[in-house]
């Protein structure tokens, strides 16, 4: 047999995940920039990643982060790459507090197409709460936007399975285009969505697209372990890495799954350098272009709380969990009372990585770190955060990858055309809805 391999993803910020990356010499400082995603998409095919991802949110202010101040619509976005790679898994987030199933499915079900079989889609519940002005509503509170989710992932996935595998005919010389028999309405009647389908478009290439989930409070978690095919986790320390990933595979089993349907990828920013003193003096530059109310207004963001009110050189006060994210609060509260942190070193953590993990360090080291982690039962692979493109994730394909691949960690080829393939995971069998009356 086999044995287990790493799956890796890229998480794709036209600036760079760090918040001031785009000030790095040499950095590509747009994320409305065709040539600069094509250029991202075509290194991780280099690397043999298993995917791209593509984050998003529904408002936009003059402190966020610059990738999130001016970008593409995700799935625009992945349409234009799927011309342009082959295999690279294509993952773009939706909502499911601002979207309607009925186009989330067809959206992704088109992605599907268009890239033979690439798409995924990150189901998330929209944390910021500004995007309800855009929408003309007030924001939902957390419940309910989990309430809200729940519902609209079996719509999405029921409008999938509306088409069985053979459905379109196109007979020219019977002149029967649809075998009627292989397509379904869905007549979905629940407490949020009334969806009677089908779907207007077939069968996926995957069957369904890959389903990406994030959140990390309980709901998320249940979210998670019903319907996603693939975690991103948001982690700082290995021991509570390695509860998180047992807590979550524990859960699996009460949604009739095994662990390995399921693959968990912690978020890393991989800082390199020829010797540990030099990744740390590239963060130092880095950390050293940061401005304050971009900062400010991201710790805030993650915290869910106005931090100004609060002084820089003071202690992490004890806050309660927030409204809008769970996951994030949570992982960089726990990490700031472990370290002792000041609220400047918190602040400075998450303009470096918006909370996620910093590694630095030589490849050797960082390869050595990320093998403890998977093979120490933290991870599945891992969800990487280039500091800055497209040197920081050159650095890391052509210096880290090749010690993962040595090591038999990491595939040297695709030995698939899908993302399902790339991730080991089976085509599901089409399950037409069954009708009441
Ligand atoms: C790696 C990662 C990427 C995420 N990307 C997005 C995103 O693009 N848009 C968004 O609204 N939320 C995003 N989130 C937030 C989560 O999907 C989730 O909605 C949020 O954490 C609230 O859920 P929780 O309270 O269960 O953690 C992301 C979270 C993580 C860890």
């Amino acid at each position: 047999m086999a044995s287990r391999q790493m799956h890796l993803g890229v998480f794709v910020l036209g600036t760079g995940n760090h918040i001031a990356g785009w000030r790095y010499p040499g950095a590509a400082d747009s994320f409305q920039d065709l040539g600069v995603i094509q250029q991202i998409a075509r290194t991780a095919e280099r690397g043999r990643f298993d995917l791209i991802f593509l984050g998003d949110g529904l408002s936009a202010g003059p402190d966020d982060h610059p990738s999130f101040t001016a970008r593409f619509e995700p799935i625009t976005m992945l349409a234009a790459l799927a011309a342009t790679t082959t295999h690279i898994g294509l993952g773009a987030t939706a909502s499911t507090t601002y979207g309607e199933p009925f186009s989330v499915a067809r959206a992704f079900a088109s992605l599907d197409h268009l890239s033979s079989g690439r798409a995924a889609w990150n189901a998330v519940t929209s944390s910021n709460g500004r995007a309800g002005a855009n929408f003309g509503r007030a924001h939902p509170p957390h419940a309910e936007r989990y309430a809200v989710a729940e519902e609209f992932v079996d719509v999405v996935r029921g409008l999938w399975d509306c088409w069985e595998d053979g459905a379109i005919l196109a007979d020219r010389t019977t002149g029967r285009y649809i075998d009627a028999g292989k397509v379904h309405k869905l007549r979905h009647k629940g407490r949020y969505f009334e969806v009677e389908g089908p779907l207007n478009i077939g069968r996926c290439p995957q069957g369904q697209p890959v389903v990406l989930q994030a959140g990390a409070s309980a709901p998320g978690q249940a979210l998670a372990a019903r319907t996603a095919d693939v975690v991103f986790a948001v982690v700082q320390d290995l021991e509570e890495a390695r509860a998180s990933y047992a807590g979550f595979k524990a859960l699996l089993p009460r949604y009739g799954r095994a662990a390995e349907d399921v693959a968990i990828l912690p978020g890393v920013m991989p800082v390199l350098g020829a010797t540990q003193e030099e990744a740390l003096q590239k963060l130092a530059v880095l950390q050293s272009f940061v401005d304050e109310s971009n900062a400010l207004s991201m710790l805030s963001g993650r915290l869910g709380t106005d931090m100004s009110a609060y002084p820089l050189d003071g202690p992490v006060p004890d806050l309660p969990l927030p409204d809008s994210s769970h996951g994030f609060a949570r992982t960089m509260l726990a990490k700031a009372r472990r370290d002792g942190m000041k609220l400047r070193d918190l602040y400075n953590l998450t303009a470096a990585a918006r909370g996620h993990w910093v590694l630095c360090g030589t490849p050797e080291t960082v390869a050595d770190t990320l093998e403890e982690w998977f093979a120490t039962g933290a991870a599945d692979g891992f969800n990487i955060l280039p500091p800055y493109f497209p040197g920081g994730f050159d650095d890391f394909v052509d210096q880290v990858v090749p010690l993962l691949q040595a090591r038999g960690l990491f595939r040297h080829d695709y030995a698939g055309r899908t993302l399902r393939q790339h991730l080991g995971l089976a085509r599901p069998a089409c399950r037409p809805p069954v009708l009441a009356d």
